[in-house]
């Protein structure tokens, strides 16, 4: 059983969760995500490492809640636990020393770029960090990526906080500005295809961490196939980080829409979807 250590409401559908896991803390990486089980009935849910505090032997995990069992593991409290966290799982990110790197979050997805921002301004990176969201209240970690980052910009679609327009609109102003060495994206599919488009004419080394559907995040299932250069990979153990050039979006987004009405019915029915293996 994994400890809810800490938990924080940072928004009414996102949740912060300080886990003890103490094994995991002591081994992950920025870029790496875990998969947990609420309980013994309990879907499979991969989330990213949001932090990590290895002399604490905890783990930081933000969710939002989308679908049954985000939902019900949001309504667990301080003091409760969960059944099992699997992990650490998927690649490490490449961190190294490279000039000015931008670090891209898109909403929830601005949680795992925090880790990865700090690292690369740990090893000696110039960090420029633009977050966004829909409207302010979705914004979050815009203290923790101050903290990691040399430049912060905040944008906003509807121009509640920061700048109006999307984060794709400061990245163009910043590659028309200066030589920048790489860029990091995590967020919606639609905001990293977006990101991709914008880098792609310039030839801007870019990244991406792929969320498609994961069951056992150890590259047995084939859930998350992904298409990346003309090739099948495995998101959960080639990446989740790839190079967002050589991405298929298109496929990834008609692949993710696959299970809507599944998932609509599992929201309908509580837990579990169709119950068909109670039956
Ligand atoms: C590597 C990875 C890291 C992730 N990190 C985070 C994170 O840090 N925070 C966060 O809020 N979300 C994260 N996600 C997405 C999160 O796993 C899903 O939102 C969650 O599984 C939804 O479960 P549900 O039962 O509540 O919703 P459902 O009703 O089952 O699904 C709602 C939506 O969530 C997505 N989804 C459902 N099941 C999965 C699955 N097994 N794998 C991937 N996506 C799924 C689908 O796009 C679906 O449309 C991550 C996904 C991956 C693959
Ligand atoms: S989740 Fe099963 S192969 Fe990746």
């Amino acid at each position: 059983m994994f400890k809810i250590v800490a938990k924080k409401v940072l928004s009414p559908t996102v949740k912060q969760f300080a886990m003890a896991a103490p094994q995991i803390a002591k081994k992950c990486q920025p870029g790496q995500f875990v998969i947990i089980r609420i309980d013994d009935e309990g879907e499979r849910v991969p989330l990213t490492i949001a932090d990590f505090d290895r002399d604490k032997g905890i783990i930081t995990l933000l969710f939002q809640e989308v679908g049954a069992s985000t939902q019900q593991l949001g309504q667990l409290e301080e003091g409760e636990s969960i059944l099992d966290i699997a992990g650490p799982l998927g690649n490490p990110t490449r961190i190294k020393k490279m000039g000015t790197v931008v670090c891209i979050g898109g909403g929830i997805g601005t949680a795992p770029v925090y880790p990865i921002a700090r690292a690369m301004k740990a090893a000696g990176n110039r960090v420029i960090s633009i977050i966004g969201a829909r409207t302010a209240e979705l914004l979050i970690f815009e203290d923790e990526m101050k903290n990691a980052s040399d430049e912060l910009y905040i944008t906003t679609d509807d121009g509640s906080k920061g700048i109006k327009g999307f984060v794709t609109d400061v990245l163009k102003r910043l590659i028309d500005e200066e030589k920048l060495a790489e860029v990091m994206a995590i967020g919606p599919v639609v905001m990293m295809r977006g990101v991709a488009e914008v880098t792609r004419p310039y030839k801007i080394p870019t990244v991406v961490s792929l969320n498609p559907i994961m069951v056992d995040g150890t590259g047995m299932c084939g859930g998350c196939r992904v298409a990346v250069g003309n090739e099948s990979k495995f998101a959960c153990v080639d990446g989740p980080e790839f190079d967002a050039h050589q991405v298929d979006f298109d496929t990834l987004i008609a692949r993710q829409k696959m299970y809507i009405p599944l998932e609509k019915k599992s929201c309908e029915n509580g837990r579990g979807g169709c119950k068909c293996h109670q039956s």
